[in-house]
């Protein structure tokens, strides 16, 4: 399947009808208030709230995020559609993302790239026939220094060489965090995030 990771032409549509937001996700996103002066600072964590529940953003989170912060639907769009690491589409089970700036770049980002691309027989943006890795580029990934650079979900990969890609596609534990995660995004659902369903699924 298919899937732009930014796509600033086309409208974001509803047609699939993902999930409304949890009361869940909405009390965490209430308990951010109270750590900024205008409930508007608390929208970047909200949204990764609300990416962390459903596995990505869709237009009609967005509305429901503008509800609970009591801002404009366009505020968060434009936030949401403005930053590479929130999603409009939903994506496979595991998200790659190599770094594309400068520094990885210069240390062979692209052929990296490129030996993804091959290994997972999908392009950039898109997400694999089995829905197990969807595949991005992002700006510095703030690990210049291990360039080059790859997210597996939000574990870094730093010094990745394309003679490594097959092995570490067939790591199951390629996303497993060895540092627990803040608590800021993830006690949403009382449950570990790198283990929690993407795309919009939701558990029974
Ligand atoms: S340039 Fe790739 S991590 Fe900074």
């Amino acid at each position: 399947m298919a899937w732009p990771t930014i796509d600033r032409q086309s409208p974001v549509t509803d047609s699939d009808a993902p999930p409304l937001l949890s009361d869940e996700v909405k009390a965490k996103i209430r308990s951010f208030f109270e750590r900024y002066e205008t409930r508007r600072a608390a929208l970047l964590p909200a949204l990764h709230v609300v990416q962390e529940s459903l596995g990505y953003i869709s237009w009609r989170a967005m509305d429901e995020v503008a509800t609970v912060l009591d801002i404009p639907a366009s505020e968060v769009f434009d936030v949401v559609t403005f930053y590479t690491h929130y999603w409009t589409k939903p994506r496979g089970k595991k998200t790659i993302v190599v770094c594309r700036s400068i520094t990885c770049e210069l240390m062979g980002a692209g052929v990296l790239l490129e030996a993804f691309k091959r290994h997972l027989g999908v392009g950039e943006g898109e997400t694999t026939p089995d829905g197990a890795y969807s595949l991005a580029t992002e700006e510095c990934l703030a690990q210049c220094d291990h360039a080059p650079c790859v997210l597996i979900n939000e574990k870094k990969h730093g010094r990745v060489k394309p003679d490594d890609v097959p092995a570490l596609l067939a790591d199951p534990d390629n996303d497993k965090l060895e540092v627990p995660r803040s608590d800021l995004y993830d006690p949403v659902l009382g449950e570990d995030a790198t283990t929690r369903p993407r795309g919009g699924e939701r558990k029974g």
